[in-house]
């Protein structure tokens, strides 16, 4: 497997293209399966997670073609050929739990593998399984697969979500779309990848008011037809290189960004004592010499700050003046970068959810250990700040996310390569 390699020490200047949405992409592109016309994205980030979904896509029988070098997805689903997603396929990536929403709304049945556990937490689907359920859906888990039908067609209902799922929100809104009658889905996720999913489906003809507030309303159509969407900025990718001159020192401008993406983590870097600024082209971010201060953080459901930003910020709050508490609230297990920070010299202490960081005036570089994706960005952003080399191991993950960070990186003077593994 590849790694990469750091020389910490060098601020950072110049400017950062951020990508369309990951998670954007990774439910806009099953939306496909909801008509029989085509459906274009423009701006898909090139990604190995946005392979796995045209796999399984094309293993349900549809079309998908990556154009002008993986920025355009052209998609067809005008002849289905299978209704279920495998395990080989969904045990990569739990996200191809997204076509059971629309292979149950436009062929009244499905077949998908139960992702289960992933490092970062159980992450179970029973909120999914709750919403379609209560739209005339009939659930079965057997032999690892959910068996999903649903007779005569999805029925509108009116669901209050136990928790605000981005997924469930996302499986109930596509769902809904070819529904008979009206759906209300309340307590709905409200993070920016639902309102991007919201547009597109409009574009394709659905009838959608309230995304991005608790509350969405869906009036069911007969059919939806072809479309062509451009993916929303991708909010961590953007989060993550807008902290790198914070880690490293410097200016970066990251063209693309936009404030409302990323209010509540601009919050805490402003807290920080960071200078966060709106430009013509995107957002810059400067270190003005000095360490930034502690601050305290919370993960939280949108519009609060974002679980997958939370490894980054911790990087960064290794090297920050004074102690900062950091609060996962979304998943269970999601600091397994912490003893890897560690490692370089960070001193952290987790107890459950909660992690107390004191600040130390250097990291030093070290091997390290890649877990997750954003735990594998979170090491690499650590490394910039660190004397010496750091060297992360296992950076797998780090392709289902980002695309070219070396490249990125390198761009605005930071001292990073891939080496290449078996
Ligand atoms: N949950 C349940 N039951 C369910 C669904 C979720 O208990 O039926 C729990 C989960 O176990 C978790 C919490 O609810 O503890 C949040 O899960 P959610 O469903 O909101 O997350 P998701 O849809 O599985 C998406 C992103 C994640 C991101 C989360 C939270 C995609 C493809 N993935 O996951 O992204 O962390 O929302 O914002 O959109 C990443 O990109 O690194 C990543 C993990």
């Amino acid at each position: 497997m590849d790694s990469i390699v750091v020389q910490g020490g060098t601020p950072l200047r110049g400017q950062i293209p951020i990508a369309g949405a990951k998670n954007a992409c990774l439910t806009l592109m099953p939306a496909t399966l909801l008509s029989d016309e085509p459906l274009t994205l423009t701006n898909a980030p090139r990604l190995s997670d946005i392979g796995t979904m045209k796999l399984l896509l094309e293993s349900l029988g549809a079309e998908v073609s990556a154009l002008s070098d993986g920025k355009v997805l052209a998609m067809s689903s005008h002849g289905l050929t299978s209704t279920r997603a495998d395990y080989d396929i969904v045990r990569k990536m739990r996200a191809s739990n997204l076509v059971l929403g629309p292979l149950l709304a436009r062929e009244h049945q499905a077949i998908v593998s139960l992702p289960g556990g992933c490092a970062i937490g159980a992450r179970p689907m029973d909120i999914h399984i709750d919403a379609l359920t209560a739209m005339g859906a009939e659930i079965d888990l057997r032999d690892g697969y959910l068996h999903a039908v649903a007779r005569g067609g999805l029925k509108g209902a009116r669901i209050a979500l136990r928790f605000a799922s981005v997924g469930a929100t996302e499986n109930t809104l596509m769902a809904a779309t070819l529904a008979k009658g009206t759906t209300i889905i309340d307590n709905a996720a409200r993070e920016p990848e639902i309102v991007d999913l919201a547009r597109c489906l409009r574009a394709m003809g659905a009838q959608i008011e309230g995304e991005g507030t608790p509350s969405i309303i869906i009036q069911g159509v007969d059919r939806l037809h072809g479309a062509t969407h451009a993916v929303v900025t991708d909010r961590i990718e953007l989060g993550t290189y807008m902290l790198a001159p914070v880690i490293a020192g410097g200016e970066v401008e990251c063209l693309g960004g936009r404030l409302d993406l990323v209010a509540a983590f601009a919050e805490r870097l402003h807290a920080a004592g960071i200078e966060v600024t709106e430009t013509a082209k995107g957002l810059k971010v400067r270190r003005n010499g000095e360490r930034p201060r502690a601050v305290d953080v919370i993960t939280e459901p949108f519009p609060g700050f974002p679980t997958d930003l939370q490894a980054q910020m911790m990087a960064m709050l290794c090297t920050a003046e004074g102690a900062s508490v950091l609060e996962e609230r979304i998943f269970e297990n999601r600091f397994m970068h912490a003893p890897e920070l560690g490692r370089m010299g960070a001193r952290i202490d987790v107890q459950g959810g909660v992690a107390r960081v004191t600040g130390v005036d250097r990291l030093r570089g070290a091997p390290v250990m890649a877990t997750d994706l954003r735990a594998s960005v979170s090491l690499i952003l650590a490394g910039l700040a660190a004397e010496g080399e750091t060297i992360v191991n296992r950076v797998y993950h780090l392709d289902r996310g980002y695309e070219q960070v070396e490249q990125k990186l390198s761009a605005v003077g930071a001292r990073i390569n891939r080496v290449k593994g078996i």
